[in-house]
């Protein structure tokens, strides 16, 4: 870390006395670990344009979020820009991510009891009423695939313009929208004392399509009928079909 930075992360959480990079990095981020005399902090930095644009959007919705109780996500204390790149500081919290949760688990017992509880985590997050703070104009789906088209003529996608088109002609038939966590797979989760407790990764959170979280979070184990039902325990509003999985994580996460 250069010393401005050091410097200007010091102006906010104080005296930095130990550094440390995490085990578990980002694929779109570095991750460290900051102790000062006022607690521990994470520092999560990006250095690509689209990857820095990702970064403000999770700033800006830390921000939003501060005191409300409503929705656990780490607490937001500051953002960075640099011209080499920005840097978010928030809340360092004391979880692992449920995908190293579930490589850790000795059973599969206690890997359904993980799974039922982020089932049962996200059914309450959708419950939530839509807050004012999230409330916009534009369709969701449709502001995804405009997002989708930009990624795609800008070369910054694996999605295919032929995928594009396909999934302009065939989006699913509407649902209620609801708060969303945007990119809800098992490692933008942490578990706390075996259970789902907490959202890391919410540069996507708005008000949305549920059924987006609700295939990414049963994307890592969708094969596996036992694992599935455990999720169905927790989570009882809705199933998604099989159009509507494929639609939304073969489809649409293929542009994210
Ligand atoms: N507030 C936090 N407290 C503790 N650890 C965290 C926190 N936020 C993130 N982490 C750790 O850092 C890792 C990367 O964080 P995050 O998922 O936000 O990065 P990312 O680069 O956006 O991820 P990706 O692009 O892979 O989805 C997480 O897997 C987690 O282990
Ligand atoms: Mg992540």
């Amino acid at each position: 870390m250069n010393t401005q930075l050091i410097k200007k992360v010091e102006e906010i959480i104080g005296v930095t006395k130990t550094i440390i990079m995490l085990d578990e990095q980002g694929c779109t981020s570095e991750v460290q670990k900051i102790i000062t005399d006022n607690g521990c902090y994470l520092l999560k930095s990006s250095f690509e344009k689209r990857y820095i644009e990702w970064l403000k959007d999770e700033a800006l919705v830390l921000k939003k979020l501060n005191n409300k109780k409503q929705i656990p996500v780490p607490e937001f204390y500051g953002f960075i820009e640099e011209k080499r790149g920005s840097h978010l500081i928030m809340s360092f919290e004391d979880g692992i991510t449920l995908t190293s949760a579930l490589e850790q688990a000795k059973s599969t017992t206690e890997k359904k009891s993980l799974i039922r509880s982020f089932g049962h985590f996200l059914q309450q997050f959708h419950e939530i009423d839509p807050i004012d703070s999230f409330t916009h104009n534009i369709d969701w789906l449709d502001h995804q695939l405009v997002k989708a088209e930009s990624y795609l003529e800008h070369g910054q996608t694996k999605g295919s313009l032929q995928l594009l088109e396909k999934l302009k002609l065939n989006k699913p038939l509407p649902v209620e929208q609801t708060v969303i966590h945007g990119d809800c797979t098992t490692e933008n989760v942490l578990v706390i004392n075996g259970e789902v407790r907490l959202f890391i990764d919410v540069a996507g959170m708005t008000i949305g399509d549920p059924r987006y979280d609700e295939s990414l979070a049963i994307r890592s184990f969708v094969n596996n009928e036992e694992y599935r039902r455990a999720f169905y325990d927790g989570y009882k509003r809705y199933k998604v079909s099989k159009e509507e999985f494929q639609y939304f994580d073969q489809g649409l996460y293929e542009f994210f």
